[in-house]
């Protein structure tokens, strides 16, 4: 891949999620219907994890589909159902050659059975890869996530089989949808707002935000390698003092 010279790849930041925004008037601006941004979008899609598995990124999330987008006309929610699965099929074998693990999370029974079945086929074909892992936010809302991982704690703490003493963030962290991955170090959201959107409420805690101007379908390789390199030149303090920081 084509490097840049001011990227640091001894620094990758290990997770990177993205809230991926500004389909719809990317499609407006150029007067087409919105599933030709979210199209579009795919392309973007393609050139990011590319990056991410060659920079060496572990995990990269990407805020596909939320809990609040099945409020969207029906055209446009099959529309992007449509778009996901011909997404699977066709990068299935991009994947295995990348070495990429496909995950994903969110209410995955809502999503229509076709997908739900190539998610599981694609899932369980990457699943011994050991490099990029590629999670999917499908059917995601971080509202949703905390609420039934807390029912599951409650279930398990009337059951007797954990005190409610013994809550801790590993404890919560273990029952959200991203068990096991890292907390993000970068979240992206693309399309010039500044909002999280339900996304990662409890994971974001400590990640560097960067708000991005441009639309989703024209951040590309570029665009995530100059988001990188503006997460290295920040100063990751999680509550500590500068002075404390360089002082070791
Ligand atoms: C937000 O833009 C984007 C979405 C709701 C869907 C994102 C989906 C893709 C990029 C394509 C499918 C995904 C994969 C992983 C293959 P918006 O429609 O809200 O844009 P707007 O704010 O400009 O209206």
């Amino acid at each position: 891949m084509t490097r840049h010279a001011e990227i640091d790849l001894t620094r990758i930041p290990c997770h990177v999620a993205i809230v991926m925004d500004g389909n719809g008037r990317w499609a407006e601006q150029r007067h087409q219907p919105r599933l030709f941004g979210h199209r579009a979008g795919v392309e973007s899609v393609q050139d990011v994890v590319a990056a991410a598995s060659e920079l060496g990124v572990q995990v990269l999330t990407l805020y596909a589909f939320s809990s609040e987008n099945w409020k969207r006309p029906v055209a446009e929610v099959g529309g992007l159902m449509s778009l996901l699965k011909t997404f699977l099929v066709k990068e299935l074998d991009k994947m295995l050659n990348n070495n990429v693990r496909l995950t994903c999370m969110g209410d995955l029974p809502r999503l229509p059975s076709e997908v739900r079945s190539t998610l599981e086929q694609s899932m369980a074909a990457t699943a011994g890869n050991s490099g990029l892992t590629l999670n999917l936010a499908l059917s995601y809302g971080g509202r949703a996530e905390i609420i039934q991982g807390v029912q599951r704690i409650a279930r398990q703490c009337l059951a007797g089989q954990l005190s409610p003493e013994a809550i801790d963030e590993e404890v919560i962290d273990a029952h959200l949808y991203s068990a096991g991955l890292p907390d993000p170090d970068l979240l992206i959201r693309t399309g010039g707002e500044a909002r999280l959107s339900n996304f990662l409420l409890w994971q974001a805690s400590y990640a560097e935000i960067l708000f991005s101007p441009i639309m989703w379908p024209d951040f590309r390789r570029r665009a995530f390698v100059d988001a990188i390199v503006d997460f290295q030149g920040r100063e990751r303090r999680f509550g500590k003092t500068g002075a404390q920081l360089r002082a070791g």
